[in-house]
């Protein structure tokens, strides 16, 4: 470095006694063949042509992703569970670009059947698969009272399913070609939820802390068995203006109270996140985060004041 510093001055000294010294820098520089800026700033994810599954793609926060993985120009298998609907515009604005998929993700032959249909398509295997199907229950049921036919049905719901279909797109991936595996990455949605716990909702609490910490950070460490540069990532939101959201302002009031941007977050503001940590060119480098997107929040609100 020293070397090219007095290079650099020794140069200038001896160019700027000849063309002056605005003329000696462009000269030398030219010279040197500085790094060109690369004329369009916009960041490229990288992700035309990539195949991506997206859980859950019926619904508020997987309908937004599909769209924007789409709109980067990836190949979306938009799965969903009893509602085609809410897909048809997209299948609409991006023909050939996205095919929709029906599975009940808590049945293992439901998934497997999934995955085998997948494989025989056009689009290949799963490079990026973003696990977001999920449910919330209608209910506030403290552990005390909560059944266990609920507990059951919850966690086969939004963590054995999980499971599931990180285990089905890794075995699809085994005998992937390099270039396929390279782009491989698993992105998982928990919630603030599995972060702070959620009085009224253990079920769903405790399948959220599951995928966060213990599914994530393992699989993180096997995938790359398989596929030497995969990364599995999990985004937690906070609350997320979707319907499903929406239909408990007690709810989101408490959860407010802690979080100083005061609002919920866009489908799109997860998107977003899903976007940026799916691109193995914008994230190669980063596997096993827990990404927070939950405007701050510092966890739920407990007392009032004449509960104290
Ligand atoms: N919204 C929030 O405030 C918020 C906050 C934190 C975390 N999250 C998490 O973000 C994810 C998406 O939330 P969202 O608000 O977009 O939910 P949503 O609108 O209720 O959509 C849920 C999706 O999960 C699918 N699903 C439900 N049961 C299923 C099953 N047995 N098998 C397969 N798919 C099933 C639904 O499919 P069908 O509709 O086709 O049946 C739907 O596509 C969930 O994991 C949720 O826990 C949400």
């Amino acid at each position: 470095m020293a070397n090219v510093c007095t290079r650099i001055s020794h140069g200038l000294r001896t160019l700027s006694w000849v063309y002056g010294a605005r003329g000696a820098r462009r000269r030398l520089y030219r010279g040197f063949s500085l790094p060109r800026l690369p004329s369009s700033r916009s960041m490229d994810f990288a992700l035309e042509g990539v195949h991506v599954l997206v859980t859950g793609a019926s619904g508020g926060i997987g309908l937004e992703t599909s769209r924007l993985f789409c709109t980067l120009g990836a190949n979306v298998t938009a799965h969903y569970n009893t509602q085609l609907e809410p897909l048809k515009e997209l299948l609409e604005t991006f023909p050939g670009k996205l095919q929709p998929e029906q599975a009940d993700l808590k049945q293992e032959t439901s998934v497997q059947a999934m995955f085998a249909r997948i494989s025989k398509g056009t689009f290949g295997p799963v490079q990026v698969a973003v696990v977001n199907h999920g449910i919330w229950p209608s209910e506030c049921v403290p552990v005390v009272d909560l059944t266990l036919d609920r507990w059951d049905h919850l966690i086969s719901t939004n963590l054995t399913s999980s499971f599931l279909v990180c285990r089905e797109n890794l075995r699809g991936l085994v005998n992937a070609e390099p270039k396929v595996k390279d782009k491989a990455s698993i992105v998982l949605i928990g919630s603030t939820s599995g972060k702070y716990g959620e009085a009224g909702y253990a079920d769903y609490a405790a399948s959220k802390s599951a995928m966060m910490y213990g599914l994530t950070l393992t699989l993180k460490n096997e995938i790359v068995k398989i596929a030497p540069n995969a990364r599995v990532n999990c985004i937690a939101p906070g609350w997320v203006s979707t319907e499903t959201a929406l239909r408990d302002f007690e709810m989101i009031y408490r959860s407010l109270a802690t979080t100083p941007l005061k609002k919920t977050a866009t489908a799109l503001e997860i998107a977003n996140q899903v976007a940026v940590l799916s691109s193995s060119t914008i994230s190669g480098h980063v596997t096993g985060q827990i990404i927070m997107v939950d405007g701050g929040m510092e966890g739920t609100f407990l007392n009032k004041p004449e509960d104290l």
